[in-house]
């Protein structure tokens, strides 16, 4: 086995250590007489008892559930009205995305002293109640025949099965119901009346975080929130600021947040155009049903999974289906168009060059000239669907930009502060929640060591703690493998419950679901046990480099 300490080459130290903290009253601190065995690990100055989960997506409720477990007190920030994060399934639509030459509209000024309490009545500030309300919270990318690109299996949260005669091939709404499922069972989900009659008041729904900040002289987070309430009986919106204090945070916010604008040439001046008081042109995030397509001509841009399986949904129905595609060195060399499939009726174009600029802005954009790389032009388009991913770089400004993927320890844990914050970044958090929800609770209760900031850093930039995207499925395998190796090691020497690791015929779904749906022979048993017999050094590189793995 593959123990935490072991890798660190630290093997000796650790029985050391362990014996030391064993004889400690207070295990949390690690502390002995001997400094340099101090310095190897991290150390938390006060007692964590506070911690604030941000967001009730599939990360932050299994985080929630495991600090509450361990008897941590708990706050359950969620923007939306409900839980379920990406998977909250609404007709609503967020606001329209950001355009090159269009003013920003800064909705987000917040009252100066807090706590506050603002009224907001029909145009306020130039602003319909329900822009106000839907810049709150954001509603979800997600559209109503969208199916999961992962088997059913994969795709639940621990101990929530599917109904067992469920097609393998989840919906949206399955899985929306799977997460919500999850919440009310470990008593998170406040919309299920009653919780408990003596419960603490652990979620707030409709509640942004709008800062984070940490104090210079305590150790404490300073968290900003801002909840929005609809008044129906008097057709207005209540607005409260206020601020809450906590000794742990994670940051459970999700990766696709804001949606990405290609800056190709003139696309500022094609925004502006409307036809039936709809924009002709608009990012994938606002795309519900395929219905209104029908007969139309219909342009998608971008190659990914949001491309593909959106014109799956369009094909039945759309008159014509044209879908800009640009080469990606790493997509064509490496074979993972396996995983974004263009159905039959897609004609592929070349990357577009620009859109001659449009002098009428009520018509549409049928009669616009749009120049392709290849130096031909098409014209005659309906409709423009932007699927061109998203940005995560969207809120806690002062903490999420000067971040780097590498700022974050693979345990989640963030390096340039005292680890008192934590990221649920994942590719899978449906497996790997649970375990990053037990490391934060155990860390931040003493029951699991960090290494030293020092110490992390290095580890870090070794570069051996770097996963992958999902597609490098071993690399993915082997952040379980650190995880489970990880607790369990750490149970050992301070208590908790031993964790599985995951269950050896749900690779052969996997497999099967692979192999079957995406390319013939994709992956075998082999490919696994091939791997699980390597030590740590030969585990197989992440076949995407690093710098593209910013996504989270
Ligand atoms: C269109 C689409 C399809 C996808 N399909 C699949 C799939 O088939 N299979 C799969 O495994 N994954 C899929 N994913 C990935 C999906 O993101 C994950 O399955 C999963 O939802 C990630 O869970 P999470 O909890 O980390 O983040 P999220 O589900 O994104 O949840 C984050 C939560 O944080 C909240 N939040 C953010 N900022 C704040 C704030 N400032 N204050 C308060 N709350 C905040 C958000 O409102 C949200 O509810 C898909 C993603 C998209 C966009
Ligand atoms: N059914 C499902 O389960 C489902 C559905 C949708 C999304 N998702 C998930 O949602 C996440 C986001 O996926 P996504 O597809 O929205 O984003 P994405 O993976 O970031 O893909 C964006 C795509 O847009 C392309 N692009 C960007 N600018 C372009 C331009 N100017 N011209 C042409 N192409 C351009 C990119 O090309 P380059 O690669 O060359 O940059 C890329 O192909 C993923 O995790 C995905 O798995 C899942
Ligand atoms: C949490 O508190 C309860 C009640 O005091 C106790 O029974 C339980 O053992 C505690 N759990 C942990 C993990 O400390
Ligand atoms: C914390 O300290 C820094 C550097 O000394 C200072 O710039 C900053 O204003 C202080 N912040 C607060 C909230 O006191
Ligand atoms: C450019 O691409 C378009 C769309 O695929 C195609 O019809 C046209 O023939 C191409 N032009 C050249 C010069 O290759
Ligand atoms: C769009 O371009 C046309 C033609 O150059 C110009 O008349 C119009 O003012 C532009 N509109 C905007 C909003 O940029
Ligand atoms: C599985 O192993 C085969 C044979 O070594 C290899 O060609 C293939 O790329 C592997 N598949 C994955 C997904 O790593």
């Amino acid at each position: 086995m593959i123990s935490f300490a072991t890798l660190s080459g630290l093997s000796m130290l650790v029985n050391l250590i362990s014996l030391a903290a064993a004889q400690s009253q207070q295990a949390f601190q690690f502390t002995t007489d001997d400094a340099s065995v101090n310095d190897q690990w991290t150390t938390f100055p006060q007692r964590i008892e506070r911690v604030a989960v941000i967001g009730a997506g599939p990360s932050g409720l299994q985080a929630a559930t495991h600090l509450l477990a361990a008897n941590l007190s708990i706050r359950l920030f969620e923007r939306a009205p409900a839980p379920g994060g990406q998977w909250f399934y609404t007709e609503e639509t967020p606001v329209r995305e950001q355009y090159p030459e269009t003013d920003a509209r800064d909705t987000k000024i917040p009252p100066d002293i807090l706590p506050a309490t603002r009224y907001y009545e029909e145009g306020d500030g130039g602003i319909s109640l329900d822009e106000r309300w839907r810049e709150h919270w954001h509603p979800r990318p997600v559209w109503y025949d969208l199916i999961a690109n992962s088997p059913a299996d994969k795709t639940r949260l621990p101990g929530v099965n599917y109904a067992p005669d469920a097609a393998w091939e989840v919906s949206v709404h399955d899985v929306q119901r799977n997460v919500r499922a999850y919440a009310s069972l470990h008593r998170l989900n406040s919309n299920d009346n009653p919780i408990s009659s003596h419960a603490p008041q652990i979620t707030s729904y409709a509640t942004r975080v709008e800062s984070l900040h940490k104090g210079n002289e305590t150790d404490t987070w300073t968290l900003k929130l801002h909840r929005l309430e609809w008044l129906p009986e008097s057709k207005r919106l209540k607005a409260e600021w206020w601020t809450e204090e906590f000794d742990a945070v994670v940051v459970a916010s999700g990766a696709f947040t804001e949606a990405k604008v290609p800056q190709i040439k003139g696309i500022g001046n094609w925004s502006k155009v409307k036809k039936d008081k709809k924009y002709s042109i608009y990012h994938a995030q606002s795309y519900r049903h395929p219905e209104p397509y029908t007969g139309k001509t219909v342009l998608i841009v971008g190659a990914s999974v949001t491309a593909t399986y959106l014109a799956r949904s369009i094909a039945p129905f759309a008159g014509r289906l044209l879908c800009s595609v640009r080469p990606n060195q790493y997509r064509d060399a490496l074979g993972w168009d396996i995983l974004f499939r263009f159905p039959e009726k897609a004609e592929m174009i070349p990357e577009i060059e620009s859109f001659q600029p449009l002098d009428d802005f009520t018509a549409g954009i049928k009669a616009g000239k749009i120049n392709l790389v290849n130096g031909s032009a098409i014209t005659e388009i309906d409709e423009i669907i932007l699927a061109t991913g998203y940005n995560t770089e969207t809120f806690l400004p002062d903490l999420v930009k000067p971040r780097l993927p590498n700022s974050v320890y693979w345990t989640g844990h963030y390096m340039d502060d005292r680890p008192t914050l934590a990221y649920t970044l994942f590719n899978e958090p449906w497996r790997q929640g649970e375990y990053a929800g037990l490391g934060f609770a155990r860390v931040w209760t003493g029951k699991a060591r960090l290494p030293s900031r020092e110490r992390m850093w290095v580890n870090m930039k070794s570069g051996k703690y770097n996963f992958g995207k999902a597609v490098d499925f071993l690399r993915q395998e082997g952040l379980c493998r650190m995880y489970v190796s990880w607790l369990n090691s750490e149970a050992l020497e301070f208590g908790g419950q031993l964790v599985a690791p995951q269950l050896l015929e749900r690779r052969e779904i996997w497999n099967y679901w692979i192999n079957t749906q995406h390319k013939k022979d994709f992956i075998s048993h082999e490919n696994w046990t091939r791997f699980e017999q390597l030590p740590f050094d030969e585990w197989p590189q992440p076949r995407y480099p690093s710098a593209k793995l910013v996504s989270w």
